[in-house]
């Protein structure tokens, strides 16, 4: 049963549920946010400004949409590196990108948010688009994002938050807390999962709190910015040159 209290066997719950909702996990995505998550990844990859001749790391690559995102911005001159624990999702990423011929492009390697398995100074810039909320130790894993970037390196956080206007947020908190377990319960035949992701939202910072944290864990100058009237905010902080 997976609970929301950091307890030593959280990093293995959420591992076994998303290693149970790999196959259903796009399909979902697409469906419950109505197309709207690969804007969104569109957007984060934008504000991370990927470079001709540059590495990236996308932390908590899930199916490797981001990596992708990356990749096709200079397909032949840049690298992504996408690191997730769930072996089902990496499974599901590494066919995507065979279908995409995206190899030259792309690593993908089993690793832990919270002790990377990258030298110091890395990476030219860092993304993890709604891994974060999932991490057992949100700091030590910014901690770990900024150790590997090199200096002036860019940090990207994509994470679901609530929208401000009172109105649309009591219809958001409907649809969110109510018809997306359901819907979430009836295609991927998982108890919790689609429960899981309002209530850890819920409980996650968003915003002025996030970008605190994005700042205490050594980014500078750490900005956020709302998309689609706030369902879900861009972290951005740069690792001092
Ligand atoms: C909601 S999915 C996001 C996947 C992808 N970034 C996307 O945009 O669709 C969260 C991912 O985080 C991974 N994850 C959660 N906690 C992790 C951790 N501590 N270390 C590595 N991966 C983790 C899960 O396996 C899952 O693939």
């Amino acid at each position: 049963m997976l609970t929301l209290e950091r307890s030593p066997e959280f990093p293995r719950q959420i591992q076994k549920m998303f290693g149970a909702v790999a196959s259903k996990y796009d399909f979902l995505n697409r469906m419950l946010s109505a197309g709207r998550d690969q804007y969104w990844r569109k957007a984060a990859v934008d504000l991370l400004s990927p470079k001709k001749g540059e590495r990236f790391l996308d932390v908590a690559t899930g199916t490797a949409d981001i990596a992708l995102e990356i990749a096709a911005r200079h397909p032949s001159s840049l690298k992504v590196m996408g690191v997730d624990f769930s072996g089902p999702m990496l499974k599901l990423g590494q066919k995507k990108i065979a279908e995409q011929q995206r190899e030259q492009t792309i690593t993908l390697q089993k690793g832990c948010a919270e002790s990377l398995p990258f030298a110091g100074e890395s990476f030219h810039g860092a993304i993890s688009a709604f891994g974060l909320r999932n991490f057992s130790d949100t700091q030590r894993a910014l901690k770990e994002m900024h150790r590997v970037l090199k200096p002036d390196g860019n940090l990207v956080i994509l994470e679901f938050s609530h929208p401000p206007n009172p109105v649309l947020g009591w219809i958001y908190l409907f649809y969110f807390h109510f018809l997306l377990p359901q819907v979430g319960k009836l295609f991927s035949r998982h108890d919790t999962a689609y429960s899981y992701l309002p209530q850890s939202v819920a409980k996650f910072p968003m915003r002025d709190e996030l970008t605190l944290l994005l700042n205490q864990s050594g980014f500078q100058c750490a900005t956020y910015q709302d998309l689609t009237f706030g369902i879900v905010t861009l972290y951005h902080g740069i690792k001092n040159g």
